[in-house]
């Protein structure tokens, strides 16, 4: 020990000047610095990556295009067997050779609609829309797996309802619409990607899991080092910090800093968007304008009159397509027999959420939420607890009506400017320190940081969260948990690659499905975002959120509240 000291010393010395002269010379400089490390260390990364994927025989095990999805706790059997169901249901038809030209795919310029059935037509029924795919030589398609969204809509009447896509596999597609209001309503159809850009998608989902990455910076004392992170990184050549966590099983790593110990982390970053992810053929199935979120056009009449349902004949029959719900008047009604309320004045969300605590868990489209009920609600003060700007957590109180709101972001992959080490915590942990009971809410909602990852990895995260959820039910069946799922957004040839609603569609499906059965309610940001005239955006608009907030609201301030209420009162009563 002691003869090493002296070999030490000097170079610790020089470490610690260094690291100090940078700090006081200039604290941006530093930064500069760390992001050379960090641009070094992805460098390696990339070629450890290139140097396995070039010869197939040299694919070692753990490197292959589900590398990613097996690490962590190992499913049980039924597990198992639920992923491999979900991923059979979102298998996705598309052209069996991928690299047809641009001139063969499909082209929604061209593509057209047609309305089936007359133009006058009865409330309550079914509104059947075929549409016809052509290519940019104005040939039908002979195959199927276009990305499609479909809405019905009234301006006037400030209705909207999401329409359901079934794809024939010939180039055809029929489009299900639920009749639910008098009127004349639109039908507004947009292919957001054409099934060439969808087999590129996915190609970029198995191969490409850390096309967005990730960063930590270690520091102690006058010394910091950033390095490359992610849920999985090849590890043959460098060194890792396994920062898997110990309770849930989701993996973590970071390359292991030079001169610092894996315990001297301190924050978590989004590290950058990796470029050059296309060929020159690819890059023309992305196309602002020409095949990303274009409108479909009618051959003929793109409306249809809606005659008043004749008494008792409005009832939905069991064979038709049900959405969650539709709006009406710019207000949300949804279909699940929860009646909505609306909280126009705060002193009626006040009053409903009086003696509630409120959790809210996940991405920035739960945080939405929080910022609503914060800025809508006087009484509702923000405690200061220091945290980075849209980051968290945050919390709120009302002290006069106890109530308590608290958001939390959701454990790695995120995305955020800067999230420290200590307040990084996993949906499902943070369920498990919850007590629950009648008077507490719990609002979840994650998605949109999964997006660039295989589906397995998605489905691993929720299957712990709907672990603890079901634990946190088992204690407190009373405790009221809504889920939030994914919404459509705006898009680009880049922002395509990374956050594409046909990434956030397959999500959906499966989130739906691991949650049926469990008595949650779900919260379709989905048809919310789709059915709204507004155009789609990451963050919907203030007028979506306030009709999430109201529906939320509804949910914990039912308007039957006051009829059964006893009855469940008795039931805890000891
Ligand atoms: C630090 O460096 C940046 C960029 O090199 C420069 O713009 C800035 O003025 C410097 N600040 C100080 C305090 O020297
Ligand atoms: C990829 O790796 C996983 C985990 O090691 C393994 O279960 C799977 O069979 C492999 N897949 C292929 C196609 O080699
Ligand atoms: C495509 O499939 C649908 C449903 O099976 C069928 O009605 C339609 O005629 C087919 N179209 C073509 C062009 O084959
Ligand atoms: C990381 O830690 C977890 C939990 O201790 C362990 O199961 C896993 O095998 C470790 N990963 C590696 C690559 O060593
Ligand atoms: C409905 O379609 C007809 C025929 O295409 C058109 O003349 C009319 O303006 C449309 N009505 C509305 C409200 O868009
Ligand atoms: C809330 O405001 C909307 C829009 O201004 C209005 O249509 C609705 O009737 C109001 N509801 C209540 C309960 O005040
Ligand atoms: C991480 O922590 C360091 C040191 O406190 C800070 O300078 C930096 O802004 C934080 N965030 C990122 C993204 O590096």
């Amino acid at each position: 020990m002691e003869g090493r000291m002296p070999r030490f010393a000097p170079f610790l010395i020089l470490l610690a000047l260094s690291g100090f002269v940078l700090l006081i010379r200039n604290i941006t400089s530093m930064e500069k610095l760390n992001c050379q490390t960090m641009s070094a260390f992805y460098q390696i990364q990339s070629s450890i990556h290139s140097a396995f994927k070039t010869p197939e025989a040299l694919l070692s095990v753990e490197l292959n295009h589900t590398y990613c999805a097996h690490l962590g706790q190992e499913p049980t059997a039924e597990e198992a067997r639920e992923e491999s169901d979900l991923l059979n249901s979102i298998s996705w038809p598309g052209p069996l050779v991928p690299g047809l030209p641009l001139r063969l795919s499909s082209d929604p310029a061209q593509s057209y609609f047609v309305i089936r059935g007359p133009a006058e037509q009865q409330e309550g029924g079914q509104l059947l829309v075929d549409i016809y795919m052509l290519n940019f030589m104005g040939q039908p398609k002979k195959h199927g797996g276009d990305f499609l969204v479909a809405r019905l809509h009234s301006p006037d009447l400030g209705a909207g309802v999401v329409g359901q896509v079934h794809d024939h596999r010939n180039g055809s597609y029929t489009v299900l619409f639920p009749l639910l209001w008098a009127g004349v309503v639109q039908v507004d159809l947009t292919m957001v990607h054409p099934s060439e850009a969808v087999v590129v998608l996915k190609r970029l989902r198995e191969e490409q899991p850390d096309r967005v990455f990730f960063k930590s910076v270690f520091r102690s004392g006058f010394l910091s080092e950033t390095t490359v992170c992610n849920l999985c990184l090849p590890h043959k050549e460098q060194p890792l910090c396994n920062f898997t966590d110990l309770q849930t099983g989701e993996p973590w790593y970071c390359y292991k800093p030079k001169m610092l110990g894996c315990d001297t982390r301190i924050n978590h970053s989004k590290g950058g968007y990796k470029k050059n992810l296309l060929t020159k053929t690819e890059a023309q199935f992305f196309q602002s304008g020409v095949n990303i979120k274009v409108p479909i056009h009618s051959s003929g009449m793109d409306n249809v009159t809606v005659l008043p349902a004749e008494k008792g004949e409005t009832k939905m029959k069991s064979n038709k397509f049900t959405p969650a719900g539709y709006y009406y008047h710019h207000s949300w009604r949804p279909l699940s027999g929860t009646v909505m309320r609306q909280f126009n004045d705060s002193s009626a969300i006040t009053q409903c959420l009086k003696g509630k605590i409120i959790y809210m868990f996940g991405d920035s489209t739960v945080r939405q939420w929080f910022e609503y009920l914060n800025a809508f609600v006087p009484e509702l003060k923000e405690v200061n607890l220091h945290s980075p700007k849209n980051v968290g957590p945050y919390m709120a109180v009302d002290s006069g009506h106890s109530i308590l709101l608290s958001y939390r972001c959701h454990g790695p992959p995120i995305r955020f400017t800067s999230v420290s080490s200590p307040e990084m915590h996993y949906v499902a942990n943070e369920l498990d320190r919850i007590r629950g009971g009648s008077d507490t809410v719990v609002l979840v909602g994650i998605w949109s940081h999964f997006s660039t990852f295989p589906v397995e990895v998605y489905i691993r995260r929720l299957r712990h969260i709907r672990r603890a959820v079901v634990r946190l039910l088992d204690r407190e069946p009373a405790t009221l948990v809504v889920i939030r799922t994914a919404n459509l957004q705006k898009l680009d040839p880049e922002s395509s690659l990374f956050n594409s609603d046909w990434f956030s569609q397959q999500q959906d499906v499966v989130l739906r499905a691991m949650f049926r059965g469990v008595n949650v309610q779900m919260l379709d940001a989905w048809e919310m975002t789709l059915a709204h005239h507004h155009p789609h955006l990451l963050h919907p608009p203030p007028t979506i959120i306030k009709n999430m907030v109201d529906l939320i609201l509804s949910h914990i301030c039912p308007v039957r509240e006051k009829r059964e209420a006893p009855s469940k009162r008795l039931k805890h009563d000891p």
